[in-house]
């Protein structure tokens, strides 16, 4: 039986192996646990799990919902062609200020807009451009997932990759009797994706310097 031990050493083996030294990234959880901002970035090996999913989707156009300081971002924006660009959504000025920053000092500034506001308002802006998404990263207030979910799928381009972060919450998800708004949100869905034919979706449980927890990956038809 492996513990949250043996989870940590295995992510630390795996980022020594697998994951270059890198001062920007590095950097960028610096200032921003520096400025006070929570400790919940995706890890190294999340985030470059999701860099290569992104690569490997051949994504020109990325969304991402939730930004914090943009560690996320970091690695998307580096999955982009040079002429590629992402545009990430967030609530706090404070958190996009800092994000701005490290996107900068990182090198992918230029193909990165930050629009700041609730992501429910946000949204609807990006429908009435004709900019479409072939990757998005739900990853912000776990309440509106279903409704992210919803605006991605409007904002999506055919065989867009959408990937929501803490899909699965310590187990969370499972229980039925919760009164928690993230894990309704969570709950709410799975039981959307149960009879969605728009899309094939998998999740999968995930261990590690984040805990226990886990990705929702849905394939745009
Ligand atoms: N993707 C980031 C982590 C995001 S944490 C990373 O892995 O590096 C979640 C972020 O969502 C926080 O910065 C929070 O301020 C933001 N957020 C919360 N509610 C939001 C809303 N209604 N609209 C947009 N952003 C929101
Ligand atoms: C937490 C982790 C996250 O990845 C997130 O997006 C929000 C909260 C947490 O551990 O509390
Ligand atoms: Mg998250």
């Amino acid at each position: 039986m492996s513990t949250p031990t043996t989870w940590n050493a295995v992510d630390d083996f795996l980022v020594a192996h697998l994951l270059p030294t890198d001062p920007a990234l590095d950097a960028a959880l610096a200032d921003s646990a520096a400025a006070g901002l929570p400790a919940i970035a995706v890890s190294p090996t999340q985030g470059k799990l999701l860099h290569l999913m992104a690569r490997l989707r051949g994504a020109r156009t990325i969304l991402e919902i939730g930004t914090l300081g943009g560690y996320s971002t970091i690695w998307l924006a580096r999955a982009l062609p040079a002429d590629g660009s992402l545009v990430t959504l967030e609530l706090d000025p404070h958190h996009a200020a800092i994000a701005r920053r490290n996107l900068d000092r990182a090198g992918v500034g230029a193909r990165v807009t930050i629009e700041v506001g609730a992501a429910l308002d946000t949204l609807p802006t990006l429908v009435a451009r004709p900019e479409r998404f072939d990757f998005i990263f739900i990853d912000a207030d776990k309440a509106n997932v279903p409704a992210y979910y919803e605006w991605s799928l409007k904002l999506a381009t055919a065989g867009a990759a959408i990937i929501v972060d803490n899909a699965i919450r310590r187990g969370d998800v499972t229980a039925t009797a919760s009164v928690d708004p993230h894990t309704l949100g969570l709950r709410a869905l799975f039981a959307a994706l149960a009879a969605d034919a728009r899309v094939d979706a998998t999740a999968i449980q995930t261990v590690g310097h984040k805990g226990y927890d886990g990705f929702l990956l849905a394939v745009v038809r």
